[in-house]
């Protein structure tokens, strides 16, 4: 038993090792080796020293000691070098202000004026004794547009938007990971900018892991007292899609919960509008079956099947309506019964399509197809023996 946790935690520190140097994170490697030096003086005193050895061997390209080599030129969406910000664990986003805006609900767009709305009028709001939000948290499923809406905002309030993962933190250095997001989160407050820490449930999943218990705590201390402090100046963001995971106590510390939800049929039909982009001049007249063979996904995925479908469209062998026959085929696939039912009665409506091929397409009987289309409007007449209108 103890041999094979001795085991685990070696390999851990190898993984470690191994992580960070592919990183090109040289001065954690050595902070790090520098630890497992300590670490394993007593019981592997041969490969303590041969470790010992190697720390304090000049390297030719790394040479001076102490100091964060220079960050390749190609990480050019990475912060300037700053060696307090811990750069690896904050990306930034530049974005010009006219940003295409996300596609949002009625409800969203109000809440997220509002909250661009105080940030240009903070002195009207000081004027009464009032700040702007400070915090927000974006709720909802995958790919709903949580985290570009982070970036549409920031560029909406004209500073750049950095964004923590929360992931990355936590595999760094076991230990260190408190101190590593302290220094972004004073990075982040010292420049203007809207934070994010994205996938802030991240750090609640972890928690079954015994072993961390201890520094996950300190993480969520560090996160909460941050959200208290976080300065009026700023924004700072979350965003999850298991706010079931969090915890309660720093759940309440946000001023402002924003739900993001799965769109709804017009949102869809806008979707697939946008991202057909020029292609809509050649396919805006089945808009009504696409959004019907959407209906329920998420903005990413409809991007997603839509891009595929353009390629399919680009490579351009087949006919148009082959190509939207096959592709609503492929859609089909996921839809519940009552679902395909209205797709099948509204390419029989809206198409030429023969009641077999629909028959084909949708997995629906043409019985069941035939009911719904021919007959129910006068079946609805007849049943609905309405009492002569007085
Ligand atoms: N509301 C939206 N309007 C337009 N496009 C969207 C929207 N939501 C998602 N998309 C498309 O889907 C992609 C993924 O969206 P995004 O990363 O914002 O999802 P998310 O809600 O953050 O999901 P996750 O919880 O998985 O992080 C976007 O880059 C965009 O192309
Ligand atoms: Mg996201």
């Amino acid at each position: 038993m103890e041999i094979l946790d001795k085991m685990n935690e070696a390999q851990a520190d190898l993984a470690q090792v191994i992580r960070l140097a592919l990183a090109e994170q040289t001065e954690d490697v050595r902070l790090f080796v520098a630890r497992l030096v300590r670490k394993y003086r007593n019981t592997e005193p041969e490969l303590a020293e041969q470790m010992d050895l190697y720390l304090r061997t000049k390297m030719p390209r790394t040479s001076a000691p102490m100091r964060k080599a220079a960050q390749p030129a190609a990480l050019e969406h990475a912060l300037p070098v700053d060696d307090e910000s811990r750069l690896s664990l904050l990306k930034v986003y530049k974005d010009a202000p006219d940003r295409e805006q996300p596609l949002l609900s009625a409800d969203l767009e109000d809440v997220l004026s509002q909250l661009i709305q105080e940030r240009r009028q903070t002195e009207r709001l000081a004027s009464m004794g009032l700040n702007p939000t400070r915090s927000a948290i974006f709720v909802g499923p995958p790919g709903v547009g949580k985290t570009l809406t982070a970036r549409w905002l920031a560029a909406q309030l004209g500073v750049p938007l950095c964004v923590l993962d929360l992931t990355a933190v936590m595999s760094s250095l076991l230990g260190r990971s408190g101190n590593n997001l302290r220094a972004a989160l004073d990075f982040a407050k010292r420049n203007p900018c809207v934070l994010l820490l994205d996938e802030i449930d991240a750090i609640a999943k972890r928690r079954s892991d015994e072993s961390d218990v201890g520094e996950l705590k300190r993480l969520v201390t560090v996160i909460m007292q941050e959200v208290d402090e976080w300065p009026a100046t700023g924004l700072l963001l979350a965003a999850t899609n298991h706010p079931e995971l969090i915890d309660p106590a720093l759940w309440r510390r946000f001023d402002l919960v924003i739900d993001f939800k799965l769109p709804e049929m017009p949102a869809v039909k806008a979707a697939i509008k946008r991202f057909l982009g020029q292609d809509y001049a050649l396919f805006g007249r089945w808009i009504d079956i696409l959004s019907l063979a959407f209906n329920g996904e998420s903005f990413s995925t409809i991007e997603r099947d839509i891009q595929r479908f353009r390629r399919a469209v680009a490579l351009g062998t087949a006919a148009d309506a082959d190509l939207i026959e096959d592709f609503t085929k492929s859609r089909v696939l996921v839809l519940d019964r009552q679902p395909r039912i209205d797709l099948a009665v509204m390419l029989a409506k809206q198409t030429r399509l023969s009641q077999h091929t629909i028959s084909d397409i949708t997995g629906v009987s043409r019985d069941t197809i035939r009911k719904y289309t021919s007959e129910q409007p006068p079946v609805a007449k007849k049943t609905s023996k309405r009492k002569s209108d007085a």
